[in-house]
């Protein structure tokens, strides 16, 4: 068996260090070393992660009390990473980080979406965009990686081969992300509360999204591009569900839309095309994604429009954040892209 790489996560009593640490602990090339949580310092990792009981005898240890290692995944709420930065550096030469700190390599769109100026501009470029599908090349020979949004991801994917063509309307693509309650962390608020979230659809975010910022950068291509994006919290603890209008500049039949998917993702490990003629499952569900890496993309063409409605899903604590952290953690150390990662999800 080869050595196996020392990694440890900083933020791990969260929900995407959580889940991090439930993957990298079945990871067969992997040693998990150390996990921190400020909260839970001396406690069993398990004491905020009841599912790995019997799984790891880790304890938390604090931030300050890391030792080196190989490779440390950071989970932490947005602005720490870039605060501790250097330190983080110094203590392992490659970096996965997971917050939305460096995943805009623009410090004017960064001031623009996050309202302040950023901390470390002088890092926004070295960091690589970790959506495999987009930056595989650049991931597999990079130390450090951003993990990407899990709104953005779903959107990106939806859209990513006819942006990439020039194939869609570029002044007009509007999509509408349904998402479920542990996009919001493991924090609780009143928005949280579970009498006031239980069972809502609640707009929470019609326009200015964040994640708008990491759209634009990835589906930009060298020209100014608008997506109308749309965030509504609905009955869902895992999962996103991107509703994509965007609008064709030329005429293409659902056979050529097929065609293009096939082409730019025909060998993705994990874009599958969903679109069937019949039964209940015709199109992508976050119900079936949970637990996996995959992000299932469907769509439908409107007859006798330009529109093409797209709709993506994924689990954002996976394919949204963790899962495709593991996929560049592998890409990065040259491992089968998939390893670790082969849960197929349950059904029902
Ligand atoms: N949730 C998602 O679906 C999702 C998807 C993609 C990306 N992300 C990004 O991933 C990051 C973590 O998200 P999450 O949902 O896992 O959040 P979370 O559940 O709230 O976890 C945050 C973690 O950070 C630690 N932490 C909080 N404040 C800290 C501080 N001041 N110093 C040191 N540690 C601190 C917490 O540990 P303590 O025990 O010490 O409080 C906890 O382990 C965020 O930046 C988020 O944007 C999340």
């Amino acid at each position: 068996m080869a050595d196996k790489l020392k990694v440890s996560i900083v933020g791990a009593s969260g929900y995407s260090g959580g889940e991090l640490l439930r993957l990298l602990l079945a990871h067969p090339r992997v040693e998990v070393c150390e996990v921190t949580s400020e909260r839970f310092a001396g406690k069993f990792a398990s004491k905020a992660h009841p599912n790995l009981r019997k799984r790891t005898q880790l304890r938390f240890c604090r931030m300050d009390e890391l030792k080196p290692c190989d490779l440390l995944f950071l989970c932490l709420p947005h602005g720490r990473a870039m605060e501790h930065i250097d330190a983080f550096r110094a203590l392992a030469p490659r970096l996965i980080d997971l917050s939305a700190d460096f995943r805009l390599n623009d410090p004017g769109e960064y001031q623009r979406w996050y309202g302040k100026p950023h901390a470390r501009p002088d890092l926004m470029t070295e960091f690589v965009y970790g959506v495999p599908e987009l930056h595989r090349e650049e991931i597999r020979g990079a130390s450090l990686v951003t993990g990407a949004g899990c709104n953005a991801t779903a959107t990106i994917l939806a859209l990513y081969p006819f942006f990439k063509k020039g194939l869609a309307d570029p002044e007009r693509t509007v999509v509408e992300v349904k998402v479920g309650s542990s996009e919001g962390g493991n924090a609780a608020s009143d928005a949280s509360h579970h009498p006031e979230r239980s069972g809502v659809v609640r707009s929470f975010m019609p326009t200015m999204h964040r994640h708008c910022a990491e759209i634009y950068q990835e589906l930009g291509f060298g020209q100014t591009i608008r997506v109308y994006f749309s965030a509504t919290s609905i009955e869902m603890v895992r999962g996103v569900l991107a509703t994509c209008h965007l609008f064709l500049r030329e005429p293409l039949e659902e056979k050529d839309v097929w065609k293009i998917y096939r082409e730019v993702y025909g060998k993705e490990p994990f874009l599958r095309i969903v679109k069937e003629a019949d039964g209940i499952y015709r199109y992508p569900e976050p119900k079936l994604l949970s637990g996996t890496n995959y992000c299932d993309v469907g769509f439908q063409k409107e007859k006798g429009s330009d529109r093409l409605v797209v709709m993506s899903a994924l689990d954002n604590l996976m394919k949204g954040a963790s899962g495709q952290a593991v996929q560049a953690f592998n890409l990065m150390n040259g491992f089968e892209e998939a390893l670790g990662l082969e849960f197929p999800g349950l059904h029902p």
